[in-house]
C-alpha cells in the first residue's frame, strides 16, 4: 500500500493539520449479522450465517457482531452452533447485543455459555424523543436503567469465569441526545464496570438515524471522548448508519475526532438506508496508503457471498465493487486512460486519471476496464484493439476507423466489447479474410 498517495490532497500535503488525518486503521468491527440481518427483507438462516461468519473471518474481522441471541430460537441457536461446533478462531471475538431488560439480559447469557471470548453489548435509548415518548422515564430514571443492568452484566458474567468478557455499552440514538447527559449516562455504566486501561471496555456511539451533518457528528465524539470520566479505560466505538448518504464521511470524520473503532457492514445493508460500508471506509484507507488489515482482494468473491446471504444486490455503481467502476464510457476518459498505462511503470504510485485504484488489487481486471459504446472515441476503439489483437493503428486510420464503428454502433444501439470491434476492422479493410 506503500505506493498510494498520502491521505492529505496535494493543496494540503504540506501543511501541519496532523489531526486531520486517518493514520492508522480502527478496530474494525462486523454487524453485517446483527443490524444488517435485523433490516433483511428475509433474514438469514443458519446456512446463510454460516457463510457470512466464515466471510467475514476470511476478510480479517477479529470482533463480529453475531446476533441478538435474546430475540428469537434461531439466533440463540445459532450462538450455540458457533460454540458448541467450535466455529470461533482462536484470534475472533464474537459479540452479541441486547436490550436493557432483564429476561433478555440472562437468556444472553445462557446463550454464551462454554464461549472463549466474548463482547457483550447493552444498550437503551437516551435520546428526549425516546425518553420522551416510547419510554416514558425521566432523564434520572434512564441513568438508573442503564447502570442496574450494566450491574447485571458484571453478576452474571462472575459465573462464567473461564470466559474472557469484555462489555460493550450504546447509548442509542446517541447523536440525538444532549451531550451533557449521555456522558453522564456513559460514565455511570463505566464506573459499574470499573473501565480501566487494563480491563478496557466499549463505549459505542450510534447515530442511530442520521440527523445531522458528519462534522457536527465528529464534534459530539470529539466532546465525548474529552470529557467522559474514564477514557482511558474506554475504546471509542462509533456505528454510524446512512440516512443521509454520509455514513461513509461520518466515519472518517469520527476517526479523526477521536474514535478508535467501527462498526459497519458489508456494502452498507442495514436497517433502512444501511449501516456505514465498512469496505468503503476500508478502501479508502488503503488508496490513501493506510493498510486498513482487511482484505478486500478478491472483492467480487466477497460480493457474491454477500448477495447470496443478504439476497439483495450490490448497486453497479457501488464505490471499488460494483459492476460499472472499473469501466469507462467517455472517450476522453478513455484515452487519458490509455496513456496514463502506457506511461505507468511498475510499482510507481497509483496517479491513473479516472481509476482511483488499481482493480487489480481487489481482483478485477484491467480488461474490464475499458469498453467502447457510441459515446467513446477513437483513444478506446484503438486500445481494445491493441490489447486485445496486438494492432496499432495509425492515427488518421483511428479516426477514420472510430467514425465507421460509431456508425455500426449507433444503427446496433449496443456497446462493443473488442470481439465485435474486430469484426467490424474485418469488414471494412478485409485485410485478413
Ligand atoms: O443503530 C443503533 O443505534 C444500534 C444500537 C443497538 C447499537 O444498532
Ligand atoms: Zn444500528
Amino acid at each position: 500500500s506503500s505506493k498510494y498517495r498520502p491521505f492529505a490532497p496535494v493543496n494540503l500535503r504540506d501543511r501541519t493539520w496532523p489531526d486531520a488525518q486517518i493514520t492508522h486503521p480502527p478496530i474494525w468491527c462486523s454487524v453485517d449479522l446483527r443490524d444488517g440481518n435485523q433490516a433483511l427483507i428475509e433474514p438469514m438462516d443458519v446456512e446463510r450465517k454460516i457463510r457470512m461468519f466464515e466471510q467475514l473471518v476470511k476478510i480479517g474481522f477479529k470482533q463480529i457482531e453475531v446476533g441478538f441471541p435474546s430475540a428469537s430460537q434461531t439466533e440463540f441457536d445459532f450462538m450455540r452452533k458457533l460454540i458448541e461446533e467450535k466455529r470461533i478462531p482462536d484470534d475472533v471475538t464474537v459479540q452479541v447485543l441486547t436490550q436493557a431488560r432483564e429476561h433478555l439480559i440472562h437468556r444472553t447469557f445462557e446463550a454464551l455459555e462454554g464461549v472463549p471470548r466474548a463482547i457483550v453489548h447493552l444498550y437503551n435509548a437516551t435520546a428526549p424523543v425516546m425518553r420522551r415518548v416510547v419510554l416514558n422515564m425521566s432523564e434520572d430514571e434512564i441513568v438508573e436503567l442503564a447502570r442496574t443492568h450494566a450491574q447485571m452484566f458484571k453478576d452474571l458474567a462472575a459465573r462464567y469465569p473461564q470466559t474472557q468478557w469484555q462489555f460493550e455499552y450504546s447509548p442509542e440514538m446517541y447523536s440525538d441526545t444532549e451531550l451533557e447527559f449521555s456522558t453522564r449516562v456513559i460514565d455511570a455504566v463505566t464506573e459499574v464496570w470499573e473501565a480501566s486501561p487494563e480491563k478496557k471496555c466499549i463505549i459505542n456511539l450510534p447515530t442511530t438515524v442520521e440527523h445531522s451533518s458528519p462534522n457536527i457528528f465528529a464534534d459530539m465524539v470529539e466532546w465525548t471522548c474529552r470529557n467522559i470520566q474514564r477514557r482511558d479505560g474506554v475504546v471509542v466505538s462509533v456505528h454510524p448508519h446512512n440516512d443521509r448518504g454520509t455514513g461513509t464521511a461520518t466515519a472518517e470524520l469520527a476517526l479523526m475526532a477521536g474514535a478508535d473503532r467501527l462498526e459497519g457492514c458489508l456494502f452498507g445493508n442495514g436497517e433502512r438506508t444501511g449501516n456505514l460500508d465498512i469496505v468503503n471506509v476500508a478502501l479508502n484507507m488503503y488508496i490513501q496508503g493506510v493498510n486498513p488489515g482487511l482484505d478486500f482482494s478478491d472483492i467480487d468473491a466477497i460480493r457474491a457471498t454477500v448477495e447470496y446471504c443478504n439476497q439483495l444486490p450490490v448497486h453497479p455503481r457501488h464505490p471499488y465493487v460494483g459492476d460499472l467502476v472499473y469501466t469507462s464510457f467517455s472517450g476522453s476518459h478513455q484515452d487519458a486512460i490509455k496513456k496514463a498505462f502506457a506511461a505507468r511503470k511498475e510499482g510507481e504510485i497509483w496517479d491513473m486519471p479516472y481509476l482511483p485504484i488499481d482493480p487489480k488489487d481487489l481482483g478485477r481486471s484491467y480488461e474490464a476496464v475499458i469498453r467502447v459504446n457510441s459515446q467513446s472515441g477513437k483513444g478506446g476503439i484503438a486500445y481494445l484493439l491493441e490489447a486485445e489483437y496486438g494492432v496499432q493503428l495509425p492515427r488518421r486510420l483511428q479516426i477514420e476507423f472510430s467514425q465507421v464503428v460509431q456508425q455500426e454502433m449507433d444503427a446496433l444501439g449496443t456497446e462493443f466489447a473488442a470481439a465485435d470491434l474486430w469484426k467490424v476492422f474485418e469488414k471494412e479493410y478485409g485485410l485478413f479474410s
